[in-house]
């Protein structure tokens, strides 16, 4: 069977490509190498001791994308290409929207003429917005978005669920990521953020390695137990190991189905810092700043649906997040030096 993969050498599209490949899947993946490195495929290839076929391509690109279909008989996608920055999202608002929901129209098309009728898409904990209860539920209505980014997503799934309702052979898996972080455990590929760090994790690494002399915790006078925010870690390779699982479910049913991929267990800014220094013995120079905004004081995913139906459920604890993390960035303190 052969997925093909759009944002393939991404951060979590290159740990699922190791995923399907280790389960026998054949990979196509297509990135246009605007944040990410096509070295995460060789080391994806050198992990796994197998090949597979790269195009570099626009996914809003329509004829880009029949040339794919054409040269291969695709029999599902996962849809992660797209501009994920929050704060640039809300400098850049047409390109996030033109570039996030393009590629998710063009990409519905292409599959609609080439006869392609599964397809599982990357979306966001952030869709739930800021009126929802935590722990965060697929019942719940989805609420207001703080930036254009969360808008993006919030609006694929619309047009994807729509697109179903309208095609009673398409199958969409809608999978709301919480905070991904982790690496493979081999150290080859992780995550490789351009310039300065949005998110907590990198931006630790960073200063383990030298490269950031300090963190700033954004805010300490939370109402949370010691008053920073706090979200729900997934180890990366758990997140992808929850495609492997989409993937089985969006080809036996059709109609559109959503799933949280967290662990249901929150951690604070403090206890991952901590937890890092524990786990690899390195001291994280910090001092509490304030608060970011459009920041939500915690939230955290009910795992249970994606547990029950997918039969999913997570296996690495934070330390494994802490220390593969770690692993990455002490072994490539440059990322994939692009
Ligand atoms: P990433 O930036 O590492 O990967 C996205 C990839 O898409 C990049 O390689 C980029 O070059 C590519 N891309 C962007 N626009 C494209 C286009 N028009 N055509 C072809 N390629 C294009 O990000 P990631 O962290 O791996 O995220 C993957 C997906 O998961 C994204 O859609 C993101 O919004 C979503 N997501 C990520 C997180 C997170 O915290 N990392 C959380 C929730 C959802
Ligand atoms: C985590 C916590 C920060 C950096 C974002 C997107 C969300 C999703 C995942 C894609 C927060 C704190 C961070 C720093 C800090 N992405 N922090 N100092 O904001 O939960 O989610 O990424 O869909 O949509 O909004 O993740 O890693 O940025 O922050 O104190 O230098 O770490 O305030 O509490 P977030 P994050």
């Amino acid at each position: 069977m052969t997925v093909l993969v759009t944002g393939g050498t991404g951060y979590i599209g290159s740990h699922t490509c190791v995923v399907l490949l280790e389960n026998g899947y054949d990979v196509v993946a297509v990135d246009d190498l605007s944040n990410s490195s096509e070295e995460a495929l060789r080391r994806v290839e050198k992990i796994t001791g197998r090949s597979l076929t790269f195009y570099k391509a626009d996914v809003c690109d329509g004829s880009a994308l029949d040339r794919i279909f054409e040269a291969h008989k695709i029999d599902c996608v996962i849809h992660f290409a797209g501009m994920k920055a929050v704060g640039e999202s809300v400098v850049k608002p047409l390109e996030y929207y033109g570039n996030n929901l393009g590629s998710t129209i063009e990409l519905l098309k292409a599959m609609r003429r080439h006869g392609c009728g599964s397809v599982i898409f990357s979306s966001s904990a952030t869709v739930y917005g800021s009126e929802n209860e935590y722990p965060y539920r697929e019942t719940m209505k989805k609420g207001t978005c703080s930036n254009p980014y969360g808008w993006t997503k919030s609006m694929s799934e619309q047009i994807f669920t729509d697109a179903a309702k309208a095609d009673p052979e398409l199958s969409v898996v809608l999978l709301r990521y919480f905070n991904p972080i982790g690496a493979h455990e081999s150290g080859l590929i992780g995550e490789d953020p351009c310039g300065i760090p949005n998110n907590l994790m990198p931006f630790i690494t960073q200063v383990a390695v030298g490269k950031r002399k300090e963190l700033t915790v954004f805010g300490g006078d939370y109402d949370t137990p010691d008053g920073t925010c706090r979200r729900d870690y997934i180890h990366v390779m758990d997140l992808a190991d929850g495609h492997v699982k989409a993937i089985e479910y969006a080809m036996s049913h059709k109609g559109t189905e959503v799933f949280n991929l967290g662990t249901g267990v929150p951690y604070s800014v403090l206890e991952i810092i901590h937890a890092f220094e524990k786990a690899n013995d390195i001291k994280i120079p910090y001092s509490i700043g304030a608060r970011r905004d459009g920041d939500l004081p915690e939230f955290w995913a009910d795992a249970e649906k994606a547990r029950t139906i997918l039969g999913w459920h997570t296996v690495h604890s934070l330390e494994d997040m802490c220390r593969d993390s770690w692993n990455w960035q002490k072994n490539n303190p440059n990322g994939y030096e692009r």
